[in-house]
């Protein structure tokens, strides 16, 4: 008796279920549709600030876009404004309170532990992407003059042979690095790269020497326009690079 009940139960429990998902596929086709899209935000260099401490954020001279297609809006506000600034404000944090607060920076690197990881990461991070900032701007690129151009083509051979060598260490860095133009302790110029960041100033460097100019090979400068092709952004590179500032580095460096 109790299965005969069920039975004739059964259709009506069915078209109940079903007669409640009708209902609610309904409801869901009625959500209305987005009507406006997101725009993204992109930010201006002169609100960032890093936190009190020794060192202050290189002022960047320049929008986050004056760069593109080069590198693009999105990758220079990321770099400058979280990358930069964190290296900053972490390198004052582990410099708070010590003697090394109130030395030249060139100073600090002369004693660094090197296995002082937080310092040497921040360290580098802080100077490296200082250099490198100051070195990149728009309407810039082609080749340098004066003292540089006649070093270059002496230690090189010609603009382009340090060119091809300079793009040759940027595309075999395996991994995150930098690749330098230095003033070696003879006064020559070299072409150097250094891991993670690692730069020609730290005790032990492959080539030791003074930077002049440095291209970041992490993936944060560059993923979000070329990813995975590291040989374009290594090649716009030489469009930005602003060889006034580079030869002025090279004269500082001759006299220290
Ligand atoms: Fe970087």
């Amino acid at each position: 008796m109790k299965k005969i009940v069920l039975l004739l139960f059964l259709p009506l429990f069915v078209l109940s279920i079903s007669s409640c998902k009708r209902k609610k596929y309904t409801e869901v086709v009625e959500v209305p549709l987005p009507t406006a899209e997101e725009k993204m935000t992109i930010g201006i260099p002169d609100d960032v600030k890093a936190e009190a401490g020794a060192f202050e954020v290189f002022k960047l001279p320049y929008g986050y876009d004056a760069l593109a297609p080069n590198i693009d809006a999105m990758t220079m506000e990321m770099h400058y404004s979280k990358h930069y600034l964190t290296y900053t404000n972490n390198l004052n944090k582990a410099l708070a309170g010590t003697e090394q607060e109130s030395i030249p920076i060139e100073d600090i690197f002369k004693k660094l532990d090197m296995s002082n990881s937080d310092l040497r990461n921040n360290l580098g991070g802080y100077y490296n992407h200082t250099l490198f900032f100051n070195c990149i701007s728009p309407k810039a690129g082609g080749k340098p003059s004066d003292t540089l151009a006649s070093a270059i083509d002496k230690d090189f051979g010609s603009f382009d042979n340090f060119k091809i060598k300079f793009e040759d260490a940027a595309n075999k860095q395996f991994g995150s690095g930098w690749v330098w133009l230095i003033v070696d302790k003879s006064g020559k110029l070299q072409v150097t790269s250094t891991p993670n960041q690692d730069n020609p100033l730290m005790p032990r460097a492959e080539i030791p020497g003074q930077p002049i100019l440095a291209l970041d090979l992490w993936e944060h400068a560059y993923y979000l326009n070329y990813q995975y092709k590291r040989k374009k952004y290594i090649d716009a590179f030489f469009n930005i690079i602003n060889w006034k500032k580079v030869g002025e580095k090279y004269e500082e460096a001759l006299k220290i």
